[in-house]
């Protein structure tokens, strides 16, 4: 098996290493050793954030792993996110003193001094989140995050920060795999040099958050699509012979993403970080790219801004 990282350049200073642990549907009590074995297979990016209730889970996996593995804290890469509050769910927006309240409140969880990297997780709030980014650049300035950027924003959202004279953000999170590519928004970030971390890689597995209860906009059609013995995933996958998940995350890998495989499963932690010791060759490469569905499905109206 072939673990070895490889990262890219977030800013000039800031290395990220391109295959990241996800945590997203993983509960506060599972989230310690599964984190634990996150580390111990190789992983040193770990992705994580407020509304999925499970930093301090995460925090004590890192700081449990690190130990055992005798690593320091520079040699692990922590992303959380704000939840920057919804008013059409009912939630107030966070303001700026909110959002330096919900640092500390993360960073206090996490048994951290700092963040890598800290998200605004939805472009949720019309009025404050010119003042949620604020906040983010000062926090950035102050130190307590090493980088900032923003989740589920789309080219409207970022002119908004450039059009105020703020920063640009160091990266953006969103969801992208073939059935998901946004030609353009991947266009426009990598115009304005703002690095793209990809999540929900595995959507197109016949299988992708199988248990009741983890909602998606994903389709019954969309299921049986991944489920045939000739799904081109599982041709491919065979072709290198490596799983249909490691197919996916390659394509993202070689497209100059990060990538944030989750599992619950020790094998499947293991086998998602193997990723470097086979390549996708160009003409499969184009034969995804012809694959393109349009918009995501992981938030579960599919919609980020109307999302349930
Ligand atoms: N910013 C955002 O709005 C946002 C939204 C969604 C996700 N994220 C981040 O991105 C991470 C990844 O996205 P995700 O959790 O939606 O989904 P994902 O990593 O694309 O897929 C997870 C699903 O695939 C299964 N799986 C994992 N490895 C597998 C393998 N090798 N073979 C077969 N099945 C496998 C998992 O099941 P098992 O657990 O049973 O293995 C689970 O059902 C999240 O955890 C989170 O950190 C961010």
């Amino acid at each position: 098996m072939q673990t070895r990282q490889k990262y890219f350049n977030l800013t000039n200073n800031i290395k990220m290493p391109m295959v990241g642990f996800g945590t997203y549907l993983i509960p506060n009590e599972d989230a310690q050793p599964l984190v634990e074995q996150a580390i111990r297979s190789g992983y040193r990016h770990i992705d994580t954030a407020e509304a999925y209730g499970n930093e301090e889970g995460v925090g004590l996996g890192i700081k449990a792993a690190s130990a055992a593995v005798g690593i320091s804290r520079e040699e692990i890469f922590v992303t959380t996110k704000l939840w920057p509050g919804n008013e059409a769910w009912g939630q107030t927006p966070k303001t700026y003193e909110s959002t330096i309240a919900a640092l500390q409140a993360s960073l206090a969880k996490l048994q951290l001094d700092y963040v890598d990297l800290y998200l605004i997780h939805a472009p949720f709030p019309q009025t404050q989140r010119l003042e949620q980014w604020s906040a983010l650049v000062d926090l950035q300035q102050q130190g307590k995050v090493r980088a900032i950027g923003v989740s589920n924003f789309n080219q409207t959202h970022i002119e908004e920060i450039k059009t105020a004279g703020l920063p640009l953000p160091n990266a953006n999170q969103i969801e992208l795999h073939p059935w998901s590519q946004k030609p353009a928004l991947v266009s426009y970030l990598t115009k304005k040099d703002i690095s793209i971390i990809a999540y929900s890689s595995l959507v197109p597995l016949s299988t992708w958050r199988d248990v009741e209860g983890q909602g998606s906009a994903k389709t019954a059609q969309m299921k049986a699509d991944g489920a045939g013995a000739d799904s081109p995933f599982k041709l491919m996958a065979k072709k290198y012979g490596v799983s249909e998940a490691q197919v996916l995350l390659r394509w993202g890998i070689q497209k100059g993403y990060a990538v944030l495989p989750k599992s619950a499963s020790a094998e499947r932690i293991r086998q998602n970080i193997d990723l470097f010791s086979f390549e996708i060759d160009d003409a499969d490469m184009a034969a995804i790219e012809a694959m393109d569905r349009g918009e995501g499905v992981a938030w579960s109206s599919g919609d980020p801004t109307k999302a349930g």
